[in-house]
Order: C-alpha cells, then structure tokens, then sequence
C-alpha cells in the first residue's frame, strides 16, 4: 500500500457557538499544542466566529474552516458568503456538500462541484463530503452511491481537496458503520481518486465522519484509507475533541 497522507481532524461546529465559545477554542489550542506533532487539526465554527477564531489560532496548531460557500465571486446573493469573503477573515478551507446542506437547502452534485471549484480559486481547501442514506445502505447501494456523488460534485483537478466519507445515517445518531463497511469505501474513495489523478489521488486525505467520539476513534482511524475525522458534536467540547485527535498520538 502506497504511503497514506497525514491525518486531519477537524471540527464541524455547525449552527452552534457564540463569542463566548471563544474560551473552547482557547482549551483546544493549549490542549492541541501538547499532542504529539502526527496530526493536523481544524476548527470549522460558524461564519459569524471565523475571524475571531483565526486571530486567537493565529500561530498555533489549529487552522480555521467554513462550513460552505457560496460558487460566485461577489454579487447579489443575499445572506451568501464567498470563498474568496472566507479566506479573507482567515478561513483555510471549507466544508462543501454536507449532507445537512444537501437535504436541507436542496444542493445537487453540481451545486457542490461548483463550490468546490470556487474554494480552490480562492485558495481555500475544499472538504468534500458524500455519504448514503440508510435505505440506500439496506439495499446495498452504498457504493454506487458514493461513486455516484463523486462523479457529480469532485472538481476537475484532486489538488487542494478532502473527502470526508459521512453516512447520512450515522451523523448525529450515535450509530457507525463498521470498521469493515468503512474500509470498503475509504478503499473505493481511494481506487476512484487514483482512477483520476495518480499522484494526487494516493496524496488525498479521506476522512470518515458521523457520530466519531473518544470512545471509537481509535478503531475508526485504524481502519485503511482514514486519513482522520471530521466531527460534529464531540468537537464542541475541547476535551472530547482532543480525545479524538489523540487516536493518532
Ligand atoms: P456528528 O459527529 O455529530 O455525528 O456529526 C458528524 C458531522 O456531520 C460532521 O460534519
């Protein structure tokens, strides 16, 4: 197996956190800075806290992320917010295609494929997430349809990119996959980027997310083809999230 990348947990905070959350970012930054340098870590706080966040983060181990994007530049889309607005308040990457965006606010392979597109020329590290439904998974359509959604919503170039593998069913249920059903489609994700990009696609980080916790990180970043967590609730308390991280300490 050719060399993996290096990992990368990082926290979704979603629609959760106000300016006093500040003080939990405070606990991961000191608690991150005394984990053992072999993994990176993120923070993805709502937009209203990134430039906050990224100016307490400067010069520490945690770099900042959005949760989505708008594809346009600038222009009249009210409420939206640009890779380009991102990166200026001290955004590194973003977050495209949740499957809370998909299901909530309607957006298509396309749609996520263009956001993904718009976070690369902004400089920004796209997120990419995909993941099945629980019918889809009990008929035995997991795989096709990841390969699905990756046909629709991967840019055309690997560079600058992450997939985060998130069964829809398993985010915010406390249920995960198995570490067998998680190794089939980090090793399909894996076979699909090579099929692209050679070089790029063995360098691609493929991230597994939904309902990672301190108590199942470790089997779940064991398994072949993680390259680390994208959470949601544990990230919120510093010390679950740095438990998490220490899967890779
Ligand atoms: P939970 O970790 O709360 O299941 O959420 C996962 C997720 O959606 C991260 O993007």
């Amino acid at each position: 197996m050719a060399q993996e990348p290096r990992p990368l947990v990082a926290g979704n905070w979603k629609m959760n956190g106000l300016t006093a959350s500040r003080s939990e970012l405070e606990a991961i930054i000191a608690g991150a800075a005394t984990l053992p340098d072999t993994v990176d870590l993120m923070v993805c706080p709502p937009a209203t806290l990134i430039a906050s966040f990224a100016e307490a983060a400067a010069g520490s181990r945690i770099v900042i992320g959005a949760q989505d994007c708008h594809a346009a530049v600038s222009g009249a889309f009210t409420g939206d917010l640009s890779a380009e607005m991102l990166k200026d308040v001290g955004a590194v990457a973003v977050i495209v295609g949740h499957s809370e965006r998909r299901a909530l606010h309607g957006e298509t392979d396309a749609m996520v494929r263009e956001k993904a597109m718009a976070a690369r020329r902004a400089g920004l590290t796209a997120i990419l997430c995909v993941g099945e439904t629980r019918d889809e998974r009990d008929a035995g359509a997991t795989i096709a349809r990841i390969e699905r959604q990756l046909d629709g919503s991967l840019p055309d170039r690997l560079d600058g990119l992450v997939i985060a593998y998130e069964p829809v069913w398993a985010i915010g249920s406390g249920l995960t996959p198995t570490p067998k059903d998680v190794g089939d489609v980090h090793g399909m994700i894996r076979n699909y980027l090579i099929s692209k990009d050679k070089a790029a696609g063995s360098g691609t980080r493929i991230l597994y997310g939904g309902s990672v916790k301190p108590q199942n990180a470790k089997e779940l970043m064991s398994v072949p083809h993680v390259n680390g967590a994208l959470v949601g609730g544990a990230s919120l308390k510093a010390d679950d999230f740095l438990a998490i991280a220490a899967a890779y300490a």
